[in-house]
């Protein structure tokens, strides 16, 4: 008998209950899935930052600790944590994350803003340029920013990308490392994707926010320390950045008083951009689990030295 230790969210176990044994059914493994199962016992844990798991050192018979999530910066350097460490890679994640991005980029492309709230029933006849115009740029070219940058490429915007190792994606100029000059010069939009690590805190701040094109879109569903938020506030004060789209933040849920909340030019989403679903996201625990067994390499395995 395989012993997992559900320690994800407690409003998600029925369903992963459900969807977990579902998954497993179709590789016959003897397994017995639980929120409650003696630490000696555990062979495997199925893991959320906000679980209840924090110290691994407790479980001597772990293999392998699965993440629901797909950014890894809230367990990556727990010094208890010494087994494999996978994080979540999953279609449903995948689309959900280009549904919103490419929203949002159309949201700001086609000025949709001026139509939906025109108080003054103002008839100003002016046509959005075409996506073939636009410069967007996607920091990250990951899972997530690799499918947005293609669903952005697929509507014919201008696209650049940003990842670390150098990558091909048909329809998107890539730079792979070095600064961020020309990476982000004239962009109108810029959507970030990276992951949180020491590498990354900050990218966007006084001076590269500075490069985009004047009153640019930034849209952030990776996540807020990736933003350099007193430059940002002096960047949408003065023009620089026309709005912002930001849905992760330094510190969850954003307090009230935080001067985000009050800024016209800034859109909160309370980090919803896309999320882990049962449905989706238990068929990949499965097939990892089925690997571990089997003694095959693992998906989605987390390099802990490069942080994500
Ligand atoms: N808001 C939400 O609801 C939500 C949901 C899911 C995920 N997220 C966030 O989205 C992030 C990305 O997820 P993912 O699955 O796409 O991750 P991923 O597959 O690991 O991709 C990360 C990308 O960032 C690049 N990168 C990392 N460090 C870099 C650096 N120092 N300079 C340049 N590029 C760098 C990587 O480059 P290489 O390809 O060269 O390694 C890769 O292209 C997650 O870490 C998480 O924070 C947010």
């Amino acid at each position: 008998m395989i012993h997992i230790l559900y320690a994800g969210p407690q409003a998600d176990w029925d369903m992963y209950k459900k969807c977990m044994e579902c998954a497993l059914d179709v590789h016959t493994l003897n397994v017995h899935i639980s929120p409650d199962i003696p630490p000696d016992q555990v062979a495997y844990i199925i893991y959320s930052p906000d679980g209840p798991v924090q110290d691994f050192s407790i479980f001597p018979n772990l293999n392998v600790v699965f993440n629901l999530w797909a950014g890894v910066e809230r367990v990556v350097n727990n010094p208890t944590l010494n087994v494999p460490l996978t994080r979540m890679v999953d279609p449903g994640l995948t689309e959900g994350m280009v549904e919103w991005c490419v929203g949002h980029v159309l949201r700001h492309h086609l000025g949709m803003d001026a139509h939906i709230v025109n108080p003054s029933h103002e008839w100003a006849p002016k046509a959005p340029p075409l996506a073939r115009w636009r410069k967007v740029t996607v920091l990250g070219l990951g899972e997530l920013g690799g499918a947005v940058a293609r669903a952005l490429a697929a509507l014919n915007f201008q696209v650049s990308g940003w990842s670390a190792r150098a990558k091909d994606i048909p329809g998107v100029t890539c730079y792979a490392g070095g600064d961020l000059a020309s990476v982000l010069e004239d962009s109108e939009i810029v959507v970030l994707l990276l992951p949180d690590t020491p590498d990354t805190v900050n990218v966007l701040d006084a001076e590269t926010l500075a490069y985009l094109a004047p009153g640019a879109a930034v849209i952030n569903p990776g996540r807020g320390p990736l933003i350099d938020d007193d430059a940002l506030l002096a960047a949408l004060e003065s023009g620089q950045v026309g709005h912002a789209t930001l849905d992760v933040f330094r510190a969850e849920p954003l307090p009230r008083t935080h001067p985000f909340w009050q800024r016209p030019n800034v859109t909160v989403t309370p980090h919803i951009a896309s999320t882990s679903r049962p449905e989706t996201t238990s068929a990949v625990i499965a097939e990892n689990l089925r690997r571990a067994e089997a003694g095959e390499p693992l998906l989605y395995l987390v390099d802990r030295a490069r942080g994500y």
